[in-house]
């Protein structure tokens, strides 16, 4: 996998806390079935992204080849593969929020911010993202800001939510 930017990796006593914790409710011989939450906690623990040595750790936790969690988190777009925004504005761009607008409130908060889909600005604030249906299809158009739902937005809501993460009121987790 070529993919390989520098990240620190900080394996600390409450991320493996939390990953065993994790892991006790699976087989002692079925780690590999934790992989998604472990994914999520590891990735949480080191600014929302994956690298491949953190992925090779992971793979190590498992006792899986390290290509079975390349698989998953290729596969997925909420696991990154390389250093993302603070704010990641993850735009639903399938049917139900394609035809609510979603395609074109993505495009205007690409050009309010100055990126194009899948870039960061350049003081890494913020980045724009499109992902498939993320379940919230009666609320559209709608985005994932960390863990949260923004749902039937506008231009207006946009405006506000970029001016409230610029001033530090958005909680992300
Ligand atoms: S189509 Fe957007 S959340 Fe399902």
């Amino acid at each position: 996998m070529e993919r390989n930017y520098k990240q620190d990796i900080n394996i600390t006593d409450e991320l493996t806390a939390r990953i065993n914790e994790l892991l006790s409710h699976y087989p002692a011989d079925k780690k590999k079935s934790a992989m998604l939450p472990v994914l999520h906690a590891v990735q949480d623990a080191h600014d929302n992204w994956l690298s491949v040595e953190l992925m090779n750790k992971v793979a190590e936790i498992l006792e899986v080849k390290p290509i079975e969690v390349y698989e998953v988190v290729t596969f997925y777009t909420m696991f990154n593969q390389k250093p993302v925004a603070k704010y990641m504005f993850e735009f639903c761009r399938t049917s139900c929020c394609g035809l609510r607008g979603g395609e074109d409130l993505m495009e205007y908060t690409c050009a309010k911010l100055g990126v194009k889909q899948g870039e960061t600005t350049a003081d890494g604030m913020f980045s724009v993202v499109g992902v498939e249906c993320l379940g919230a299809c009666g609320y559209g158009p709608m985005l994932q800001l960390g863990d949260n739902y923004h749902e039937k937005l506008t231009k207006e809501k946009i405006d506000i939510l970029i001016e409230e993460c610029k001033q530090g009121k958005v909680t992300l987790y």
